[in-house]
């Protein structure tokens, strides 16, 4: 990886390169190796919620695999959006099933879920579940074939909205959900809304890092008159 100077405004606003690059590491995209696009995005992109996801495959198994590509994109219709990357030969488990059946469930992590979490990324073969494997109690859904997380304390069912190509070198695909319920356990319910306070998720930083929710602050804008 080259780094290049960093640049300075000089006193008419001009840019002009550093002659020392400061406290800044400057990197250009162009040239870098796949891999460590991959370890910069996964460090700077954060801290990523994760969708702990549910999806049935052949003869009813029932597959679990973490992705912390997610986020949420709209609410009317309510949308989510998980970028599953590629298989080792075949696609990703949950991308087939996803495919197959337009449906799936996007479980939230806690802190008590997280080892189980880094086990279930493992490469299980399509015939076996995950969930079985390491002991995870599911919980029916109602809406969607897949089972909840039990211990998830909120599970989004979820219909298949579209899969967007993304024309990358990994050909990554954009899994949109439509999130048609959601479950919510009473412990983080505050009778009209989720209690922010009280669900404690844990976000994925670079590499095998993860983050739980710490520190809550309030922030909001301070009045402007010009903006309103
Ligand atoms: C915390 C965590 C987050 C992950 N996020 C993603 C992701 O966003 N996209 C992806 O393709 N793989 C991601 N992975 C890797 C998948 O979980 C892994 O490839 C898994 O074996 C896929 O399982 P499946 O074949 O059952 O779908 C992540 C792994 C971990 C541990």
């Amino acid at each position: 990886m080259k780094a290049l100077p960093a640049l300075v405004f000089d006193e008419i606003g001009e840019w002009h390169e550093a002659a020392s690059s400061g406290s800044m590491i400057t990197l250009e995209t162009a040239g870098l190796e796949p891999r460590e696009a991959y370890r910069l995005l996964a460090a700077a992109v954060t801290p990523r919620p994760i969708a702990w996801v549910t999806s049935v495959g052949q003869c009813g198994v029932v597959n679990l695999a973490p992705f912390s590509s997610y986020t949420f994109l709209a609410y009317d219709p309510p949308l989510v959006g998980i970028s599953v990357g590629p298989g080792t030969s075949l696609l990703k488990d949950t991308l087939a099933h996803v495919r197959t059946n337009r449906e799936f469930v996007v479980n939230a992590v806690t802190p008590e879920l997280v080892q189980l979490v880094a086990n279930s990324s493992r490469r299980y073969p399509p015939e076996i579940s995950e969930a079985q494997d390491l002991g995870i109690e599911l919980a029916p859904c109602r809406l969607v074939e897949a089972p909840r997380v039990a211990a998830s304390p909120i599970s989004l069912e979820c219909v298949l909205d579209r899969i967007v190509e993304l024309e990358d070198t990994d050909e990554h695909r954009l899994v949109v959900g439509h999130v048609v319920m959601f479950h919510i356990s009473e412990e983080i319910w505050a009778g009209d809304r989720i209690d922010p306070l009280a669900f404690t998720p844990m976000g994925r930083i670079g590499g095998q890092l993860y983050i739980r929710a710490g520190e809550v602050i309030r922030c909001e804008p301070t009045k402007d008159e010009r903006f309103g």
